[in-house]
């Protein structure tokens, strides 16, 4: 028995580390106060939880057709309509064991072995090792903050050669909350397609934006990928529901690629994810917002307060990638000397690639505004004290 080549390329999560000595700490009862991970504290809406439970109990857990409910993907459609004004047919949605699933599907049915894949460095970095699973080529260009740490038109050309066949694009991006501007993101989109490429346009913080500007790719094209989620905006982590858009020539490929790979998504979940629609829900998730971009507020002007670098303010998602190179040239080390020391959990810039990695570290702001500025409190004194 041996482990496949293709593991030598397969990166591991360094957080998982971090999380594992911040769950042993706790063990031994330290506080320790949660910035590392990326899922919001509050628990599911009472809604979905409850259609959930309700189809559980009826006792008849089963298979759904692979692409998924056609009820849910029919709300998906409508949803598509309402937030963004753009007809999505509820054939070209298929539902999927969260974002992971949705982007394991987008690339088996649409790249070839040694086909480039660009991506940005820093970026959410389990993308790139869905590439390399499907024997893709990963080809990082790396960001700054004039770019507002995204792709733009101008380095995508810089970047695509020959062999470049697509790319792929997070808008709030993990591990930086930014956007893509609509104009750039337009001339983004119509470059890739003058070149024939495609794009996977991973749109999982969609909802948890703050600020004006926001776009869905499907709003400029119908020929690309996007990739969603019930997991950040709908509070569904470990649900492991999310889904997939795909242009009308794959509906048939995907459909056939789903039915082999995961036969189909976990049906309670999307029994539950029907309810995420209700307008009840999409009340509650708006307070949540609301929440989100109060302790954003908080957490940046505290971090700019106590000496960190934020270039770009970010306008989505829960994390701010904070630049701390006047205390440390080595992120790993200070984060883990946070967490030994004052019990603080974040998440190294080396998780998000090798671009400027050792300068950054990254806080979610997804436990409460109380353990956050607590959380800034035992911050100060250590920088005080170091
Ligand atoms: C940018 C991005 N894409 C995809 C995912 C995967 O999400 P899930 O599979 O839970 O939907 C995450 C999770 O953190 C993410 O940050």
């Amino acid at each position: 028995m041996q482990i496949a080549k293709r593991m030598e390329v397969i990166t591991p999560f360094y957080v998982m580390e971090l999380l594992r000595r911040a769950k042993q700490l706790e063990a031994e009862g330290r506080d320790i106060i949660h910035m590392e991970i990326g899922e919001p504290a509050l628990p599911t809406p009472e809604l979905i939880t409850q259609a959930g439970i309700e189809y559980i109990s009826q006792g008849q857990v089963k298979y759904t057709p692979a692409a998924g409910l056609l009820e849910l993907r029919q709300k998906i459609s409508d949803f598509y309509w309402q937030r963004y004004q753009v007809k999505v047919s509820a054939e070209r949605i298929f539902i999927t064991p969260g974002a992971s699933g949705a982007f394991s599907l987008a690339l088996g049915v649409s790249i070839n072995e040694n086909d480039e894949v660009l991506l940005s460095d820093p970026c959410y970095p389990c993308n790139q090792n869905f590439i390399r699973l499907f024997s893709g080529a990963v080809k990082k260009i790396p960001v700054y903050a004039e770019t507002a740490y995204q792709i733009s038109a101008e380095l995508l050309e810089q970047y695509w050669s020959d062999n470049t066949c697509a790319a792929v694009v997070a808008s709030p991006s993990n591990p930086t909350g930014t956007i893509i501007d609509r104009t750039e993101f337009q001339r983004l989109i119509e470059l890739i397609e003058a070149k024939q490429g495609t794009l996977f346009s991973d749109e999982i913080y969609h909802g948890l934006v703050y600020e004006e500007g926001v776009a869905s790719a499907l709003e400029f094209s119908d020929q690309v990928f996007v990739i969603n989620s019930f997991s950040k905006f709908f509070g569904m982590t470990g649900w492991r529901a999310g889904w997939l858009v795909v242009p009308e020539q794959f509906i048939e490929a995907t459909e056939k690629l789903a039915q082999n790979i995961f036969i189909s998504t976990a049906s309670h979940s999307q029994y539950a994810a029907l309810a995420a629609f209700e307008e009840q829900t999409l009340q509650e998730l708006e307070i949540r917002r609301q929440g989100f971009a109060e302790k954003r507020d908080f957490l940046y002007a505290e971090l700019i307060r106590l000496g960190f670098k934020i270039p770009v303010k970010p306008a989505g998602a829960f994390y701010i990638y904070a630049d701390c190179s006047v205390f440390t040239d080595n992120s790993q080390q200070f984060a883990e000397q946070l967490l030994e020391e004052i019990g603080v959990a974040v998440t190294p810039g080396k998780d998000f690639g090798e671009n400027e990695s050792g300068k950054y570290i990254r806080f979610a702001y997804t436990s409460t505004k109380e353990r956050i500025a607590e959380a800034m409190q035992r911050l100060e004194l250590f920088l005080i004290n170091q």
